[in-house]
């Protein structure tokens, strides 16, 4: 019997899809054991940032370095590193043999059981950039069972100036709704609590023409509808395409949590111009004024580069400055990264790396005390929580997520995860709040605590833990005691 391990890199895309494979492994009789006695190993791999492509780089040295031809794993390279630099890295690891782009997927089993066979190396890129051979397989094998992820389009047709995802997902191309309302069926069906719907811009949805008529917001509400759906969330959004539709069906269906990322990427219009990223810091503010006047109390969460070529001071300040304007609950920071072939690579005016990381260093500090602010002015409310795994580095903790999607970690036993239980908040941390389970008597929220649209009964799950997935996620940037650290390491 064929044993296999998955390394995750990247972002929820390759989660999603190593849950696939997962699947689709064990459906062809395949079992997941640890790294070490894997007879196949595949590296879904993330190219978004020259760091988190190094680390992929020695992790795949290491596998085959210093071991005999016998006692080497297989190796199959996918994810978007497979699509940039795929064929240079089976040059340099001979116990690579399957190289498969994102956008063919749904070949690897077979790509890979015809390489076991023949030990032939198999190159799978995609070089048409519309043609999509998909895993057509339910993530019923999750790595986590509570949550489920259901991609809605691939790719993306934006082209932010530094951005590499375009040349390495493909062109946008939506999913049709039909698909993607049987994937959340089959997965509410296997007692997923969570639904999140994932693309680079799920805001896009429908615009190709792809998807019958269905905008996202319509998309949004008839996920919504579905029977069984206790908790809808969505990434990533685009804030030039956010629509008022989209910010009404948050509102209005109870399954969709009041939370989001609403990725602002500099403080500047200057750089935001420079970004190709379509909209200026007013009109953000506008969107922002709006989520906060339309949702109680939503958890709005945000991504920024500093260092972006040509940055200035000011444009730094003027970062800085929006980051106590919009008060996010938590910003995804990152240094920018030169990345081949995008046009922001060409530019003038690139900056040292001592600059950028001094830069990061300002961001990440004045955030983290933002974020404290916030988390300790939730000291005594009262959420309802799913919780949803241990906490990484929290001992007998577990770890769940409020409707607007603050992580929190409870003292409670392992038949509770899966459940959704209400909770004190005792404590605020930078990246996490602490708190207590309510006894049953005590759950009844006071009035005037906005604990989310979403209202679950708590205690409605199937008894028992399904097997533990065994595959090691490697999340971008280094985490703390849970796994909500958003500072990235480069
Ligand atoms: N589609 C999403 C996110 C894509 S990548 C969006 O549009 O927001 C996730 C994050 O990585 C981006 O939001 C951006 O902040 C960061 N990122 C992308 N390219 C980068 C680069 N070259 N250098 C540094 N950070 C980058
Ligand atoms: Fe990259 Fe921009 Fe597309 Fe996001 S929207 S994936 S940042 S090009
Ligand atoms: Fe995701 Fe990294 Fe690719 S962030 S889309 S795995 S480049």
């Amino acid at each position: 019997m064929t044993s296999f391990f998955l390394r995750v890199f990247g972002c929820q895309m390759n989660v999603y899809d190593a849950d696939r494979l997962r699947t689709a492994f064990v459906e062809r009789g395949w079992t997941e054991t640890s790294q070490e006695e894997a007879r196949v190993l595949v590296f879904l791999t993330c190219s978004i940032r020259d760091k988190a492509e190094q680390k992929v780089w020695s992790e795949l040295g290491r596998v085959g370095a210093g071991r005999k031809d016998t006692e080497r794993p297989l190796v199959a390279v996918a994810g978007c590193m497979a699509a940039r630099v795929g064929e240079r890295m089976a040059r340099r690891f001979p116990w690579i043999r399957v190289v498969v782009g994102p956008r063919h997927l749904g070949d690897l089993p077979e790509a890979l059981t015809k390489s076991l066979g023949d030990g032939a190396l198999r190159l799978l890129l995609d070089e048409d950039p519309r043609e999509v051979r998909d895993l057509c397989v339910p993530p019923k094998r999750r790595d986590n069972p509570w949550k489920g992820f259901v991609s809605i389009a691939h790719g993306c047709d934006n082209y932010c100036s530094y951005c590499i995802v375009p040349y390495v997902r493909g062109r946008f191309q939506s999913r049709s709704p039909g698909e993607i309302l049987d994937e959340i069926r089959a997965l509410v069906d296997d007692g997923v609590q969570e639904i999140t719907l994932l693309g680079q811009n799920v805001n896009s949805y429908g615009t190709d023409g792809a998807a019958e008529g269905w905008t996202f917001a319509y998309l949004l509400r008839q996920a919504a509808r579905l029977s069984g759906v206790k908790r809808l969330r969505f990434a990533t959004n685009h804030p030039k395409d956010l629509t008022d539709e989209v910010i009404a069906a948050m509102a209005e269906e109870p399954a969709v949590c009041p939370s989001l990322n609403l990725p602002l990427q500099a403080g500047s219009d200057r750089i935001l111009a420079l970004m190709n990223r379509g909209y200026s810091v007013e009109r953000y503010a506008l969107l922002i004024d709006k989520l906060r006047s339309t949702l109680v109390a939503p958890g709005i969460t945000s991504d920024l580069i500093v260092g972006f070529p040509g940055e200035r001071e000011e444009d730094f300040r003027a970062s800085c400055a929006c980051l106590e304007r919009f008060r996010f609950d938590m910003v995804h920071t990152a240094a920018y990264s030169v990345r081949e072939g995008t046009r922001a690579a060409s530019m003038e005016g690139h900056l040292s790396e001592e600059v950028k990381q001094d830069r990061l260093r300002v961001v990440n500090a004045l955030q983290r005390e933002i974020s404290l602010e916030i988390n300790k002015s939730l000291e005594g409310r009262v959420f309802e929580v799913l919780l949803d795994g241990h906490a990484p580095r929290g001992g007998d903790l577990l770890q769940g997520r409020t409707p607007h999607d603050k992580v929190v970690l409870v003292k409670a036993p392992e038949t509770l995860l899966g459940h959704f239980v209400h909770v004190e908040i005792l404590q605020g941390e930078h990246w996490c709040l602490r708190g207590r389970i309510l006894p049953p008597a005590d759950r009844r929220l006071p009035r005037d605590v906005p604990a989310g649209n979403a209202a679950s009964p708590p205690g409605m799950v199937p008894g028992g833990l399904p097997g533990k997935a065994l595959s090691a996620v490697t999340p971008c940037g280094p985490s703390g005691a849970c796994c909500a650290c958003p500072e990235k390491d480069a």
